[in-house]
């Protein structure tokens, strides 16, 4: 009668994030790592094509009456050269003679990146961090230089041959000049984020649901001498995920905290890496019934995927303990399952025939005669860790006097539909001894923790 009990459904999770891969026409910029004596490549800067609109983010050398002057690198025969953009930001001169107007400019993303200045002699090795002119080519980085007259400083590429380096610059007259120091371009990189005062925007909420899947079928049964609330708490286990999306300048894979506004903590993520766990939760069936009659509970749930928008603070931590922050939104994508009980109509397990219903004698006719039971009795949706702490309260003697108002604290209890059924099986129940269930009122908790189940795969 009860076996078609589990029905494993397979699920994949097509997880379909949309990657938000920039445009890349723009090209990666290195950066010198001493630890591992190569190049990285940097997630908060890029040599890109000038555009007016993202002036403000591009990367200054030096100052001049005229403006700032920005740097920039073009190719010359083969090699890519550091070059100056200088006011009318037109052409990028590369050396005392040398100007190209096909050129690229650095590019702070988002004003993300810590970059600064560090003094330089030539006889310093190679720092960390040190941002190269060319990601091929590991000994070649951007200096400067303070300037005697016209501009703040002179900018200017350093090369290092062997552990020697060279900084070679020219001047607003265009003379070439070398020197043995000076200062050197070096991005900080770092070492944590924190998104705090997350907020939701819950106008952009998108959920997409599978359709129902059934994960279990049981049977509630009342037999003993008494009615009763038969409950059978449901234990599942399913996979959660969540990503709060990537880019902004962010650093893959970083240790990133996440803070809600309202306090409450996101776990700990590595930032573009969603944050996965499976949970197990638990989730309480129940039905008043009388003596001698039984029914049957669909346990499905809906495998659910929600995407939101947010702003938040992100705070980014490097070394010493600097830090900087700024405002950001991102998409937040949550993959999770829905779950619901479906109570069937009650019947008697003598005879299976359904116990009537008998608001009217219409509406008993109509329902004996009807061979399945109606599916429009969803109980109360509940996101289910809301049911789950319900159900760990336990069962309290009050819950008698309201016996038919819903006869737990449960919320599911209180759904018009599930006080229906509630009185229907005691009116129904015409066989057995209504009175003695109506003075004799007490709540029977038969608790079955059925055999965990995984929810799929
Ligand atoms: C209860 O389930 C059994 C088998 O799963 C089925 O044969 C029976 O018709 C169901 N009864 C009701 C009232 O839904
Ligand atoms: C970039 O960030 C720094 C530090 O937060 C700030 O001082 C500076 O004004 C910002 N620049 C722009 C163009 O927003
Ligand atoms: C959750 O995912 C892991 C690995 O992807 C898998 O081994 C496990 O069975 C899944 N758990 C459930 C309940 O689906
Ligand atoms: C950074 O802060 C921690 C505690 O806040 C302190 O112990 C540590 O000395 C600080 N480090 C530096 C370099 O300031
Ligand atoms: C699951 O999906 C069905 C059909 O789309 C819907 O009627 C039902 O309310 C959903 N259940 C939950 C718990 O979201
Ligand atoms: C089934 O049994 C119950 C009591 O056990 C009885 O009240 C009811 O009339 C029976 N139904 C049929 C159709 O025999």
């Amino acid at each position: 009668m009860k076996n078609r009990n589990r029905i494993c459904e397979r699920w994949w999770v097509v997880a379909m994030m949309a990657m938000a891969v920039p445009a890349l026409a723009d090209s990666g910029v290195g950066l010198f790592k001493t630890q591992f004596n190569s190049v990285t490549t940097s997630s908060t800067l890029q040599w890109t094509t000038l555009k007016k609109e993202n002036m403000a983010n591009y990367v200054a050398g030096a100052d001049s009456e005229q403006g700032p002057i920005y740097l920039c690198r073009a190719r010359h025969d083969g090699d890519m050269l550091l070059g100056q953009l200088r006011p009318k930001y037109k052409t990028c001169a590369v050396s005392g003679t040398k100007t190209y107007e096909s050129f690229e400019v650095l590019e702070n993303i988002e004003n993300a990146s810590l970059i600064i200045w560090k003094t330089w002699v030539k006889f310093d090795s190679k720092p960390n961090g040190a941002v190269v002119v060319d990601l091929a080519v590991d000994s070649v980085f951007i200096g400067r230089k303070k300037a005697e007259s016209g501009f703040t400083y002179n900018i200017g590429r350093i090369s290092y041959d062997s552990n020697i380096g060279h900084l070679i610059t020219f001047d607003d007259k265009n003379n070439e000049l070398t020197a043995d120091n000076g200062e050197i371009l070096i991005e900080i990189e770092p070492v944590s984020y924190k998104l705090q005062n997350v907020v939701l925007d819950e106008n952009s909420l998108h959920s997409r649901q599978t359709d129902p899947v059934i994960f279990q079928e049981f049977l509630l049964e009342n037999k003993g001498d008494v009615a009763a609330t038969v409950t059978m708490e449901v234990e599942y286990k399913f996979n959660y995920t969540v990503s709060w999306g990537h880019g902004h300048g962010i650093s893959t894979g970083l240790d990133t905290d996440i803070e809600m506004a309202d306090g409450s903590i996101f776990p700990r993520i590595r930032w573009a890496n969603p944050f996965k766990e499976e949970r197990k939760e638990l989730y309480k069936l129940e039905k008043y019934l009388l003596p001698g009659t039984a029914c049957n509970v669909t346990f499905r749930g809906n495998y659910t995927d929600r995407d939101v928008q947010y702003t938040a603070k992100l705070i980014t931590s490097y070394k010493d303990n600097l830090s900087r922050s700024r405002e950001i939104h991102g998409e937040r994508i949550e993959n999770t399952v829905e779950v619901e009980a479906i109570y069937g109509e009650v019947f008697f397990t003598g005879n299976n025939s359904l116990v009537p219903t008998t608001t009217t004698t219409t509406t008993t006719t109509t329902t004996t005669t009807t061979p399945l039971p109606p599916k429009t009795i969803p109980p109360a949706l509940e996101e289910n860790n809301n049911i789950a702490s319900e159900i760990k309260k336990p069962d309290h003697p009050e819950e008698v006097d309201s016996k038919m108002q819903g006869d737990s604290s449960e919320a599911i209890a209180k759904t018009p539909t599930v006080k229906e059924d509630i009185k229907t099986a005691s009116v129904g129940g015409l066989g057995s001894k209504p009175n003695d269930a109506n003075t004799r009122v007490f709540v029977l908790s038969l608790l079955i923790i059925s055999p965990l189940f995984a929810l799929l795969l």
